[in-house]
């Protein structure tokens, strides 16, 4: 019993070599005949959903507030969660691959979790605003799994777990730059919001964010160490690298895909630069492991950020954690005079978030969830590839332990020059309607991915469930128009 949820490491190159391939073809996307009949189960089965949406677009922008909800053909309203399924308002039934967009790994709406909850709501209510034992309870929960936590703070959501770490980082090193990795999402704060979803687009989804806000703000290609290695020495005499921030399974939740000596690479440039290495585990912590990624990869970063899993699938998900002497600088209270990197949140580790994340650790470790997500990954993976191989279609899945992934539409692998902006910008567009696309189909079949594209799997999902998706992804992918060569 490993207790994390990777089984094999991937072969990385050879993902590279077949999502390459991807990218020399035209899509493949879905026949007409087999894209109409996804779209008409959405004119008839979800009637509800739609007249909802529809109302919903007068008083709620675009009609939803989630980015990972999907639009296409229209948003679905979900009633009930429970294990590896969802049921929209129309009574349909899906297999929830997206599991609230990685927030669970016990399965929705997970009894023991649930019941210690609605126990502390009966007994203690939600928040107080003051300190709750469960705050205390789930500092040490992470510390015991995770030992490079010395002091934890929870927060309010990773996007602001991101934000505290660079402030510690910038108070601690006195440096200025920070590096992300082309591609990655650590939230939407004005100084993360570089080079999202695709590397290589800089500010390109920046809007209403002033240049200054990311100035000291760089990306490097992922998986390239001497990029990395080069903008380090650069940034010397340009008020030198404060953190290099990373998502430990490579960008997007391991979309692109790092070798498995790369984050020992990145700690090594950091100790020589004096550059703090920030793992952001928000999507890792708890999926990979509970030691996280950075216990499977047996990296020790200066600081961590969390979220998502940290509150068990409840809300105000967040935290940061790390080495005593950088903790220290997010000390609350009211105490003056000291250097601090100020953090805050009025329901910040509320009691309610905290006692969820701190029984579903505990229940991870209890029923050993992410090894059995894995397992469950790698056999709907192992099926999708075969699947994908006998209809000799370009498509490319591999996992994570508990990460999916099945890429077919390419999109973030467009490769951005921007002398020939206006064509690869039309290129995205078409590539991304084919994911949008597929995403319909999954559905439509009774499988909600992550865009079309991305499964995270949890403990509820038995082989019985994962054979059943594995028969629903395939009638999609045989309505896939075939390469003629
Ligand atoms: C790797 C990673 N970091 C940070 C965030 C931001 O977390 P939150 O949505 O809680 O602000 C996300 C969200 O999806 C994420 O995947």
């Amino acid at each position: 019993m490993s207790g994390f949820s990777i089984s094999e490491y991937h072969n990385t190159t050879e993902i590279y070599e077949k999502l390459n391939h991807l990218m020399t073809l035209p899509v493949h996307a879905i026949t007409s005949e087999g894209m109409s009949g996804y779209l008409q189960y959405f004119e008839k089965k979800c009637k509800k959903s739609k007249e909802m949406i529809t109302e919903a677009k007068k008083f709620i922008p675009g009609g939803v507030q989630h980015n990972l909800a999907f639009n296409y053909p229209f948003p679905i309203v979900i009633d009930r969660a429970d294990g590896a399924y969802l049921w929209d308002a129309d009574g349909n039934q899906y297999i929830d691959f997206l599991q609230s967009g990685g927030a669970i790994i016990l399965g929705n709406n997970y009894q023991p979790v649930r019941e210690k909850v609605i126990q502390l709501l009966n007994e203690s209510g939600p928040v107080t605003g003051l300190f709750s034992e469960f705050e205390l309870k789930l500092a040490k929960e992470i510390n015991k799994h995770v030992p490079s936590i010395e002091m934890f703070r929870m927060l309010g959501s990773g996007t602001e777990s991101a934000m505290a770490a660079i402030r510690v980082a910038r108070l601690a090193t006195g440096k200025k730059k920070v590096i992300k990795m082309g591609g990655a999402y650590h939230g939407w704060s004005d100084q993360m919001m570089y080079g999202l979803h695709i590397p290589g687009t800089g500010s390109y989804e920046a809007h209403g964010i002033p240049g200054g806000c990311r100035k000291h703000t760089h990306e490097v290609f992922p998986n390239d160490i001497d990029a990395l290695r080069k903008k380090m020495s650069r940034n010397r005499v340009r008020g030198g690298t404060a953190a290099v921030i990373v998502e430990p399974v490579g960008p997007e939740s391991g979309t692109r895909p790092v070798d498995k000596d790369h984050n020992k690479q990145i700690r090594e440039l950091c100790d020589q630069y004096d550059t703090l290495l920030i793992f952001d585990e928000v999507v890792t912590f708890g999926r990979i492991g509970l030691a996280g990624a950075q216990g499977y990869f047996n990296i020790t970063p200066d600081l961590t950020t969390f979220g998502k899993i940290v509150a068990g699938g409840f809300p105000a998900a967040g935290g940061l954690g790390g080495r005593r002497d950088l903790m220290e600088h997010v000390a609350a209270g009211i105490e003056g005079g000291k250097k601090r990197a100020y953090v805050g949140g009025t329901l910040a580790a509320n009691p309610l978030s905290s006692a969820a994340g701190y029984y579903t650790i505990q229940e991870i470790g209890r029923t050993n969830a992410c090894e059995k997500a894995g397992q469950a990954a790698d056999r709907l993976i192992k099926a999708l590839e075969e699947i994908i191989d006998e209809l000799n279609l370009p498509f490319v899945a591999y996992n994570q332990g508990a990460i999916g992934h099945l890429e077919t539409s390419g999109t973030m692998f467009v490769k951005i020059n921007l002398l020939k902006i206006k064509s690869i910008l039309k290129e995205i567009k078409v590539r991304q309607h084919f994911m949008e696309q597929m995403g319909a189909a999954y559905m439509a079949e009774g499988i909600v991915t992550l865009a079309g594209s991305r499964m995270y799997t949890s403990l509820a999902d038995d082989d019985v469930i994962i054979d059943d998706a594995i028969s629903r992804f395939e009638r999609v992918l045989r309505n896939v128009e075939r390469p003629s060569t």
